[in-house]
């Protein structure tokens, strides 16, 4: 109930956040100069919404007078990263076992792998922090090479300390963790800045919108590949599979390169239509990537196996968790509603037992039960034989 509620927050928030940032990126490209305008204003847009005409006009630094009330955009940020890391702790820290773990990748104990997930995300963040605020952050291009590289590298060092799906979250965190920190650390203090300036009468440094403007690019850019590493922990295909990492490299380009046609396109410039060949091509390519098999897995698969087989792994592995009345330690009902514990609910999951056992390593979670590959691979020739029933 506790998960269920700050999952709904973490959304709505999110949304809010997502929503206004897309708003606001949005109008400041669709801009249009207009001589009439008073002098500092960059130009204006008119929009239509819900039966009314909007007339926007955006001031580069400050209007000569400030208004009387202003408002702000923070929370929506705020609130998805106090949500999203009370999601984390309630969900992967506090069952690092199941989720944040796997003891055939790295064996280490669920406090320390906490640990290790919670001071990374603090750790990547000061690098990224450095970065821009070291004279490689004066080079656009430089600066997203270099960011680029250092997220898939990290990416691909937590794909070897964690579980994949617990892997695909922290990268997911990671990111998000660094966007709302640029709203926190940078975006919002030189926007008070500048307001306390007008309000002493004195005149805000130019520069101090440069710094949040950046930010504020950086987010736009970062935003669909977090909301795709959010959602991936409930695709075995994409956090269990060999090249996990490399489906995470490809979405680090895709997200950017979707953003960038829409970025386009709003500044009323040529729309780069060729993005979308390049991320329906893409996608193709994480098609086939996630459906290579789990990792570790090598050579032809096994000859059809019996049924009997079948029914002895899925009981020896699943069955403690997926009964009626599960005997593993503090689970109360059969996760998700499926039962494995006889031969009848095996057959009727046939499919769902082999997507997340043999065609990918999802299950068990963190390999708690330490399925063996051999085990996987008999599944999986029992899967492409039709799932017979004797
Ligand atoms: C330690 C307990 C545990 C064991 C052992 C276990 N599971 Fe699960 N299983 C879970 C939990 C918890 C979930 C719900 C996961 C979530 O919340 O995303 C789940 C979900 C599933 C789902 C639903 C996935 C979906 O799409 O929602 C399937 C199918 C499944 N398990 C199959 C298996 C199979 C097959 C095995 C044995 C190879 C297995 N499980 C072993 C705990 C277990």
């Amino acid at each position: 109930m506790v998960s269920a509620s700050v999952r709904w927050l973490h959304v709505v928030a999110g949304i809010a956040w997502i929503g206004s940032s897309f708003y606001f990126i949005h109008l400041d490209l669709s801009l249009r100069p207009n001589p009439a305008l008073p002098n500092g204003v960059k130009g204006e847009a008119w929009q239509v919404h819900g039966g009314g005409f909007y007339h926007m006009v955006k001031y580069l630094v400050a209007p000569a007078k400030m208004p009387d009330h202003l408002t702000w955009f923070k929370w929506e940020a705020y609130a998805t990263w106090l949500s999203g890391f009370s999601l984390l702790v309630i969900v992967y820290y506090m069952n690092a076992d199941m989720y944040l773990i796997d003891k055939q990748v790295l064996d280490m104990t669920a406090p320390v792998g906490a640990a290790v997930a919670f001071f990374s995300l603090l750790a990547a963040w000061l690098v990224y922090e450095g970065l821009c605020r070291s004279p490689i952050g004066k080079n656009e291009l430089a600066l997203s090479l270099i960011g680029y590289v250092f997220l898939v590298a990290l990416t691909y060092a937590f794909t070897h300390v964690f579980s994949g799906r617990g892997a695909f979250t922290q990268i997911g965190a990671l990111i998000g963790t660094i966007m709302v920190a640029n709203v926190f650390v940078v975006i919002m203090p030189y926007q008070r800045k500048t307001v306390a300036a007008l309000i002493a009468g004195e005149k805000p440094d130019p520069a101090w919108g440069g710094y949040g403007k950046q930010r504020s690019i950086h987010n736009n850019y970062l935003t669909l590949p977090v909301v795709f590493l959010m959602i991936s922990n409930h695709y075995p295909f994409f956090f269990a599979t060999k090249y996990n990492w490399v489906i995470v490299a490809i979405v680090l380009i895709v997200g950017p390169l979707i953003r960038h046609f829409y970025n386009a396109r709003h500044e009323g410039k040529e729309s780069p239509w060729w993005t979308w060949f390049v991320v329906v091509f893409a996608m193709m390519v994480v098609a086939w990537l996630s459906s290579t098999g789990p990792k570790g897995q090598t050579g032809a698969l096994p000859a059809t196996p019996t049924f009997a087989q079948v029914n002895e792994i899925v009981m020896s592995r699943c069955s403690m968790c997926h009964a009626s009345e599960p005997v593993w330690a503090g689970m109360a009902a059969a996760p998700k509603g499926i039962r494995l514990d006889d031969p009848e609910t095996i057959k009727l999951h046939a499919k769902v037992i082999a997507i997340n056992a043999a065609l990918s390593s999802a299950m068990p979670p963190g390999n708690v039960t330490a399925m063996t590959m051999d085990e996987r691979q008999v599944l999986a020739a029992w899967f492409e034989a039709g799932a017979p029933a004797k």
